[in-house]
């Protein structure tokens, strides 16, 4: 399948506060977003033409810079208007939003005190981040090689562009090896995450998920927490051992990009898609379409 490379595409981008053509939409090679991962990024997603959740979006976009010790030059309110036009002035109904900042090239060392903080926001088509017949019967999962780390040794909330290593390593060993994705533990061995999404297992009933306290804690993830429980599912946020696998019955990740997607397997893992994840699929695309104000 061939796919037009993005740098390829029409369309507009958003940058530095100019809305150009998408082609045009450049950095030079001598930046420290580049060299030294200064870079943070954000994966957010339009349906029927609104952003879901798009302030908590901008919020931990600026937080994530933060924690890399840089301020976004912009507002969540500037960035929720600037997103929002990024979809209309491309056409898009339902689509994928990345804004993505980072460090300029006026320093290139270890020490950037002083360069420039870029921000840019682009859209683009992206129904569904699985192929969608394998997405109903469920994705079947390996365990990463690399842990996540823990977070004395790295700032694990932030959504950095340097933490993705690990997981572009473990995806491409998992679709090497016939998988979809792959399961990440943490520093200590416990279950973490995905590539790029979040985990919950059900038995008997209840949901069981991760403690985020070494990972990205997913707006899917808290957005799944709370529809689960407006449904009067019980939600445990808990350790979880790769040897307690062998105790659940269903197995779902999420994520923006993932949405609600059934897992079948995990390394020697079985697992059935079953009632709780069709009904949080069900939820969260009623959830996603926006909301009709009251007149
Ligand atoms: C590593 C990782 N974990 C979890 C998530 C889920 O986060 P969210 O639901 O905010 O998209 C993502 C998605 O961006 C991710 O990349």
């Amino acid at each position: 399948m061939s796919v037009l490379p993005f740098d390829q595409r029409d369309g507009f981008i958003w940058l530095d506060g100019d809305f150009i053509p998408s082609a045009d939409a450049k950095l030079h090679v001598l930046s420290h977003g580049l060299h030294y991962a200064s870079c943070v990024f954000e994966g957010e997603r339009a349906y029927g033409g609104r952003i879901f959740k798009s302030s908590e979006h901008s919020e931990r976009f600026r937080a994530s810079a933060e924690l890399l010790d840089f301020k976004i030059p912009y507002s969540v309110a500037e960035l929720d208007d600037i997103k929002q036009q990024i979809v209309s002035r491309n056409n898009f109904t339902n689509c994928y939003v990345r804004p993505v900042a980072w460090r300029g090239s006026e320093m290139m060392a270890v020490a950037a005190q002083q360069a420039t903080i870029h921000v840019a926001i682009a859209a683009w088509d992206w129904p569904s981040m699985f192929d969608i017949a394998t997405k109903m019967k469920g994705i079947r999962l390996d365990i990463a090689e690399y842990r996540r780390p823990d977070p004395l040794t790295a700032p694990c909330r932030s959504k950095a562009a340097g933490l993705y290593m690990i997981c572009t390593i473990s995806k491409h060993r998992a679709e090497r090896r016939g998988y979809a994705d792959a399961m990440m533990l943490d520093w200590q061995g416990r279950v973490a995450e995905c590539t790029g999404a979040n985990i919950f297992f059900a038995t008997n009933g209840v949901l069981h998920t991760p403690i985020a306290d070494c990972f990205l804690d997913g707006i899917t993830r808290r957005t799944v927490i709370d529809l689960a429980r407006r449904r009067g599912v019980e939600v445990v946020e808990r350790r979880i051992m790769p040897e307690e696998l062998t105790g659940f019955e269903e197995c779902f990740i999420c994520g923006t990009g993932a949405e609600v997607t059934p897992v079948s397997e995990i390394g020697p893992y079985k697992f059935t898609p079953g009632a709780i994840a069709r009904a949080l699929i069900d939820d969260y695309s009623a959830e996603v379409q926006p909301k009709q104000k009251a007149a």
